[in-house]
């Protein structure tokens, strides 16, 4: 598959509210394609993962199926729906796509000692696998799902190393990624050092492990509309092989609305990843590789789908492009979705400039709530949304992630923002 991968999709979710565009970097005809090296990265440990017998098949499990590390590091047969890895070939590595005289190289992680990662260490991998940066201290760009990883816990980290240093050796040979040098730059300062450990979720809880599952498998990545107006995290619309001549595809609605996954139960939703929709499921979705999981780790995933807001909006393939009121773009389906007007709820207007100010999340991002003309703004880095009141101290918008609310500390006083998507989230309100 030639798809200039790095350019489009898979975005990193760095937080609900705040997830704004994949960066675009464009060409530019510079010849300065000097590989950098990461600005924030940390020294490399020795520390070894032991091999073991469960860390080896839970290692196995894993990067075949949610994590689909061969999805990327490997050759693929598209002669079969899916186009799932070949065989022979898995961890040898690919060219996931070339525009110009750029491209995008997935390496060769086998343990091959000439052209893989047979003289790496345990944690060149490690660093690599959640912390974005590569063996030789190069920040990794977007295709590698490193940030989404970042939420892999340390046990399932080990495993994944353990078991890629057991596969066997593919002999073959890549020539590294050449990115336009602004976009060399814009990369050295992305990866994100772990400051502490990452602890496995309770697994006997549904809806804890199905959460896990998703912000490891970066699902919302794609399958959020992130370049027209967002009709909501999750909702769709998110144009796979942007830039490129092959017959578009659109990411569809996750959450439990009637236009999304409302009517799906669980043999619905295992049947469609175990067999792609019949094999009708275009290759972009990595069904290929979703497909070896569990059906309790399936249905895990569909139990945390379905607590996500609702957010109206179809896509279908099937159906030719057409242009959508709701994402403000063109595809399947597109010319029959309406918009729904939020619901009309009386909230007490005179509480507004009590939540105007700037909040942060543990991660730094920051939102900024403003108060103008007796009507309340957000600002999530790109133009200022309208907040719309759709119940008790909970508001919506039109291009907003997620739905949020206030919460006050024990005086009275607001001090939190949260969103609604997989998780909630929270904002602390800065001084
Ligand atoms: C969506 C595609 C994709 C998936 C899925 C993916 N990778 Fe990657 N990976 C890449 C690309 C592309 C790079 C190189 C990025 C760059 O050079 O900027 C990379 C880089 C790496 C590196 C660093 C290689 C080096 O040169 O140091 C390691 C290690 C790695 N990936 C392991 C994994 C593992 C393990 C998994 C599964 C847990 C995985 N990747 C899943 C695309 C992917
Ligand atoms: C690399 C992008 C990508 C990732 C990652 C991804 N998807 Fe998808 N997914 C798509 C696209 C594109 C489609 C639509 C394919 C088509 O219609 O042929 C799709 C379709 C689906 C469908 C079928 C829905 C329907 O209405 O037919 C389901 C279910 C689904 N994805 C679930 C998930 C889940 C759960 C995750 C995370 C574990 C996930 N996807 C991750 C791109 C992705």
């Amino acid at each position: 598959m030639k798809t200039p991968l790095w350019l489009l999709t898979a975005g990193i979710a760095l937080c609900a509210c705040t997830k704004t565009k994949t960066p675009e970097s464009t060409h530019v005809p510079a010849d300065d394609t000097t590989i950098l090296q990461a600005a924030n990265t940390r020294p490399l440990t020795d520390i070894k993962f032991e091999k073991t017998e469960a860390r080896l098949k839970r290692g196995e499990y894993l990067a075949n199926g949610i994590l689909q590390c061969f999805i990327c590091h490997s050759e693929r047969d598209s002669t079969q729906a899916g186009f799932p890895p070949v065989a022979a070939k898995k961890g040898g590595g690919a060219i996931l796509g070339q525009l110009g005289k750029f491209r995008m190289v997935a390496p060769n992680i086998s343990p091959d000692k000439e052209t893989g990662a047979g003289n790496w260490t345990d944690d060149m991998f490690a660093r690599a696998i959640r912390e974005g940066v590569g063996h030789d201290g190069r920040a990794l760009s977007l295709p590698m799902y490193w940030a989404s990883f970042s939420n892999l816990a340390d046990e399932d980290l080990a495993s994944v190393v353990v078991y890629l240093r057991s596969i066997p050796p593919v002999k073959n040979a890549l020539p590294q990624r050449l990115l336009p040098p602004e976009r060399e730059k814009e990369l050295q300062g992305s990866p994100k050092m772990l400051t502490g450990p990452v602890a496995f979720p309770d697994t006997a809880d549904a809806l804890k492990k199905g959460i896990y599952l998703v912000k490891v498998a970066d699902c919302v990545g794609c399958h959020t509309g992130w370049y027209g107006t967002n009709p909501g995290m999750f909702g769709g619309g998110n144009p796979m092989y942007k830039n490129t001549n092959h017959k578009p595809v659109w990411s569809t609605n996750l959450t439990p609305d009637p236009t999304g996954l409302a009517g799906w139960d669980a043999a619905t939703f295992i049947n469609a990843i175990r067999t792609g929709k019949g094999g009708t499921l275009d290759a972009s979705m990595p069904w290929a590789a979703y497909r070896n999981m569990s059906d309790k780790d399936l249905t895990a995933i569909l139990t945390a789908l379905k607590r996500l807001p609702p957010v109206n909006h179809r896509v279908l393939n099937s159906l030719p492009s057409t242009d959508c009121a709701i994402c403000g773009q063109k595809h399947g389906y597109g010319e029959h979705n309406k918009i729904k007007p939020f619901p009309n709820v009386k909230t007490d207007t005179t509480l507004y400039n009590q939540y105007a100010g700037k909040y942060s999340n543990p991660d730094g991002l920051v939102l900024e709530i403003k108060y103008k003309d007796h009507q309340l703004l957000i600002n999530e880095g790109g133009p200022d949304l309208l907040l719309v009141p759709i119940g008790n101290n909970r508001f919506n918008g039109i291009g907003l992630a997620t739905p949020v609310s206030f919460e006050r500390d024990k005086s009275g006083k607001v001090s939190s923002l949260i969103c609604y998507w997989i998780e909630d989230e929270w904002f602390k309100k800065l001084p």
